[in-house]
């Protein structure tokens, strides 16, 4: 049998960062490269409890099919915690999705025709390429500078279905987009009738300060926003969620329905019972702390073991680092000896849509220990040394 692949899947790839997450299981390498919260941070005991609350109170509904929009008091919870944050929205805007990874690729199915514009940060989030890309765009590279993509950039991505936006901590680049750029971001998208896709994981991991509001509480119904519970609480429950103009929800609930009828309900139903009474509030400071200390510890080993000509900046939140090797050293050639030194990495050139500056890498900060970071960091420098 020939089984004729649809034009779609003729462009997927295998996820660079999934591949080499298989070299990393071999024993002896120190793993900064995948971006896995650190396990030890789970908060096993409260989803212990809440998973028996459930069980106990609501058992026949939590394991019975329910609806395509996501559980009533999630959806409320989610309102009530944007709008704390400035962004006013109501429960009936928020679509539960199975990880924020899905409302990425739910994004794309609704509002990406072959051959559309989709104009991304350069580089970007490597997932939210590979879930755009299924639906054949044409990616638009924003050019950005240290304090994020430049607003006046955006002109050229006038036309496009949206600009898809990290303004918190971004993956992989580690920077945090300041107010002033925010404002002038949604103004020029708005003179460019360019829709915003604002997506943001990390946004409460902040170690010094919190970050300035999210963009769509500024661009209101020109901006979809994405969140997840995946780095606040744990990547296993794929819970994230979608807040989308009312004029859109309908088509992106549909898409929903299509995908997967809803979202697991008994996962929705603990992770309400979890945050319901303020458990973040007490979560996230000891998350922060931890992640702040190994933020320090790889800032420590990096400024001691990386050689001269290595360039980055201290992230003030979420995961990771972004290094510039000198412009003459290839970090996808380099990676196999430092895999065999026992340190992984992921190239930077997977977060590039076009134009993969080479001689770049990102580091994860959360997964590994202090202890673990300052080795894996000293093995780096040893094969960027030596290169
Ligand atoms: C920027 C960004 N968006 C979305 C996701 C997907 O997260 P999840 O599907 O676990 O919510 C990730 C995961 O690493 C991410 O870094």
């Amino acid at each position: 049998m020939h089984w004729t692949l649809a034009r779609r899947a003729a462009r997927l790839e295998p996820s660079a960062i999934r591949e080499i997450l298989k070299l990393t299981e071999r024993p002896g390498v120190i793993s900064l490269a995948g971006g896995l919260p650190a396990a030890d941070a789970f908060p096993v005991e409260a989803v212990r409890e809440a998973t028996a609350r459930v069980l106990r109170d609501t058992p026949r509904e939590a394991l019975q099919y329910a609806a395509s929009e996501g559980h009533g008091p999630l959806r409320d919870w989610v309102a009530a915690e944007l709008a704390a944050q400035g962004l006013r929205v109501d429960a009936g805007q928020v679509l539960i999705t199975t990880g924020s990874q899905q409302g990425l690729d739910l994004v794309g199915k609704v509002l990406v025709d072959p051959g559309s514009g989709v104009a991304v940060e350069s580089p970007t989030y490597l997932g939210a390429l590979q879930a755009f890309n299924a639906y054949e765009p044409e990616f638009l590279a924003i050019e950005g500078d240290d304090q994020g993509p430049r607003p006046e950039a955006l002109a050229a991505a006038r036309g496009a279905r949206f600009v898809y936006l990290l303004p918190n901590f971004q993956n992989p680049s580690g920077r945090c987009i300041p107010a002033a750029r925010r404002a002038e971001l949604v103004q020029q998208a708005a003179a460019q009738g360019l829709p915003i896709v604002e997506d943001n994981p990390y946004g409460e991991l902040w170690f010094e300060t919190p970050p300035p509001p999210p963009l769509a509480a500024a661009a209101g119904d020109g901006a979809i926003y994405l969140g997840s519970f995946s780095k606040v609480l744990a990547p296993g429950l794929r819970l994230g969620y979608v807040v989308a103009p009312r004029a859109l929800f309908p088509k992106l609930l549909q898409a929903k329905q299509a995908a997967d009828l809803h979202t697991p309900g008994f996962n929705q139903r603990i992770v309400h019972e979890v945050v319901k009474d303020g458990f973040l509030a007490r979560h996230l400071p000891t998350l922060r702390d931890a992640y702040r200390h190994r933020r320090d510890a790889m800032q420590a080993a990096l400024s001691r073991h990386l050689p001269p000509g290595c360039r980055w900046q201290r992230p003030a939140g979420g995961m990771f680092f972004w290094v510039e090797l000198p412009a003459h050293l290839d970090a996808t050639a380099l990676l196999p000896q430092a895999v065999a030194a026992g340190v992984a990495y992921v190239p930077g050139a997977a977060f590039y849509p076009h134009a993969a500056q080479a001689h770049t890498l990102r580091l994860s900060f959360v997964t590994a220990t202090p202890e673990k970071i300052e080795d894996g960091v000293a093995a780096l420098g040893r094969v960027l040394a030596a290169a």
